[in-house]
């Protein structure tokens, strides 16, 4: 019998259906438009009159027994989807939450904005220089010829391989190299941010007021206070009738508000190629006020940063015309006024990646 055979087929295709996509297939080849089940229900047109309602009953009855055993089997392909995908992506909703660490700025990207936004207020732009620079720029246009014995002073990085011959651009994109690397002499790892001093002139001319903040190298053997790596700021202002007592007032108001309370500040006679005078500038000691500590060695007073009257070998270096401009010059070591700034006594913490150190900030 034609309906038997159907029903048999129709529920072996539906028991060995593995997927709610193959029951589906299976439940149109029986009773979707074109199933078969449906074009045995429509052969019913062609029976004979006496037996249409048998036949028609008996259709309905499998009709009704194949949904049925559809939905169930459908039910059950279900559930075991569901049961896979929690398997696979099990998420246990009691668990306690993930801590996602949030990071923070270094300590000595913390100091450098302060520094930089204390001098922005103050009129003076950011200045940016390679760290790879030339001898020229390092050295010679900041009035250390090759023979002074400044050189001797700084322990320089030379780049291996360069003769001088060096075809490659180096250099800051703020900048158009005026020479040719060959004329400038040998590539160096910059001991100081001095030659964006000259860098600024050239590009941008008198009157000037710029810091420089950066990254120096020098090769030295590394210690608690020595790092090969460090950072300074240097700062230039340049104008008609300048003088030091501008350089004191200045730097007297960026530390008082760096930190937070009335500092002073005191020249020493210093020497530097690139000012005349040169000067040291100490200011006061952090911890005592004055008074004389530890820390200051009983003076009051911190040594701080190295400045002068911009020499005029320097002006002429950087295009200005020393007759109608002056100014002077300051770097100081910001790597040192973070130490001063937080009590930190090894300037490798600053580099060492420890997060212990790190997080303290
Ligand atoms: N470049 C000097 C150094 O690295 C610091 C310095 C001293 C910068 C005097 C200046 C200056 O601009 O006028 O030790």
């Amino acid at each position: 019998m034609e309906l038997e055979q159907i029903k048999q087929a129709a529920l072996k295709a539906f028991s060995e259906a593995k997927s709610v996509d193959e029951l589906y297939e299976a439940h149109v080849q029986v009773l979707g438009r074109k199933g078969a089940m449906t074009v045995v229900m429509q052969s019913i047109a062609t029976i004979e009159k006496s037996q249409k309602a048998a036949f028609g009953q008996a259709c309905n009855v499998v009709k009704k027994e194949l949904e049925a055993v559809y939905e169930a089997r459908k039910k059950d392909l279900e559930e075991a989807d569901l049961k896979r995908a929690l398997n696979d992506r099990w998420v246990d909703p009691t668990a306690p939450g993930k801590k996602f660490d949030v990071g923070h700025l270094h300590p000595l990207s913390q100091v450098q904005n302060d520094v930089e936004r204390i001098f922005s207020s103050m009129g003076f732009a950011i200045m940016d220089g390679p760290e790879v620079e030339s001898e020229y720029y390092n050295f010679e246009a900041l009035n250390v010829p090759s023979w002074h014995p400044a050189r001797d002073m700084q322990d320089t990085f030379f780049i291996k391989g360069d003769d001088g011959e060096a075809s490659e651009e180096f250099g800051s994109e703020n900048f158009n190299r005026s020479a040719t690397i060959s004329n400038e002499g040998r590539l160096v790892l910059r001991t100081q941010t001095s030659p964006v001093q000259i860098r600024s002139m050239k590009k941008y001319g008198a009157p000037l007021r710029i810091i420089a903040p950066g990254r120096v190298f020098r090769n030295e053997a590394t210690d608690a206070r020595h790092e090969h790596t460090f950072d300074q700021v240097e700062g230039l202002l340049i104008d008609e009738n300048i003088s030091l007592a501008d350089l004191k007032g200045v730097m007297q108001e960026f530390l008082t508000q760096l930190f937070g309370r009335v500092m002073k500040v005191r020249f020493r006679p210093g020497y530097f190629p690139f000012v005349e005078p040169g000067i040291e500038l100490d200011m006061s000691c952090t911890l005592c006020n004055e008074k004389g500590c530890r820390v200051c060695k009983g003076t009051g007073w911190l040594e701080f940063m190295g400045a002068g009257m911009v020499h005029p070998n320097v002006l002429a270096a950087g295009g200005i015309d020393s007759n109608k401009y002056q100014g002077w010059a300051f770097g100081f070591g910001l790597t040192r006024l973070v130490m001063m700034r937080y009590n930190i006594d090894d300037i490798r913490l600053l580099s060492s990646g420890d997060l212990r150190f790190i997080k303290q900030f």
